[in-house]
């Protein structure tokens, strides 16, 4: 199975802490405090409690390098939203425009609040950059099947607007039904072109 086994790199407070093997093609993952970020991980890589996840926002305060082996590795990322704009902005966002084995960003977003301003933001910035991303709708256990369509539908259309770089189609996941995590480890894949 591709996705394990899975371990834990380091974590990074500061860009000079960041692993420096660029050989490794790595995807990261952003979006709002307690959107999934965390969860969405340990359910990629099958393993619970990898990484320490919170009911309570603004949990993980660090960047946190994942690695499955020597083919792949995973970044899980402070929330936004949590960290001051300019303190999550500067660190993190000169992380991802300046890392070069970064090979796509998954941007979380809860489908039961839609895009928020800090998304958009965020999606203006990689669009500015050039950087490749990919939208993730998390928790989708919590809504019916009708209110998950219309609330897919309704970010796909925000989208379509000027979302240059963001790759087109858009996932649903859940990490505690496990719904959508293969379909999602489909796109890493070939993100990573592993
Ligand atoms: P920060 O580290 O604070 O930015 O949050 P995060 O984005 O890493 O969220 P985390 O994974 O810690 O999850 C936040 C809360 O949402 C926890 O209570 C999780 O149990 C819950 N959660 C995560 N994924 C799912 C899911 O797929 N379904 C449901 N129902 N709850 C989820
Ligand atoms: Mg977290």
């Amino acid at each position: 199975f591709f996705f394990t086994p899975a371990e834990f790199v380091k974590s990074a407070t500061s860009l000079h802490m960041i692993p420096d093997n660029t050989i490794i093609p790595e995807v990261a993952f952003i979006g709002r405090s307690n959107i999934g970020k965390s969860s969405l991980i340990n359910g990629l890589v099958n393993r619970n409690g990898l990484v320490k996840t919170s009911s309570k926002p603004g949990h993980t305060r660090m960047m946190n390098f994942f690695k499955i082996g020597d083919r792949l590795s995973l970044v899980d990322m402070p929330g936004y939203g949590w960290k001051s704009r300019d303190e999550w902005g500067g660190m993190i966002l000169s992380y991802l425009q300046n890392r070069k084995n970064l090979r796509r960003i998954y941007i979380l977003v809860d489908p039961s609040h839609g895009l928020k301003e800090s998304d958009t933001q965020i999606m203006k910035l990689l669009d500015n950059s050039g950087l490749s991303y990919q939208v993730v709708l998390t928790k989708i256990d919590r809504l019916s099947k009708t209110k998950y369509q219309a609330a897919k539908a309704a970010v796909e259309a925000e989208l379509v607007k000027d979302a240059i770089c963001c790759y087109p189609l858009i996932l649903g996941v859940s990490s505690k039904t496990k719904d959508g995590l293969d379909d999602l480890r489909a796109t890493i894949i070939k993100a990573g072109q592993l």
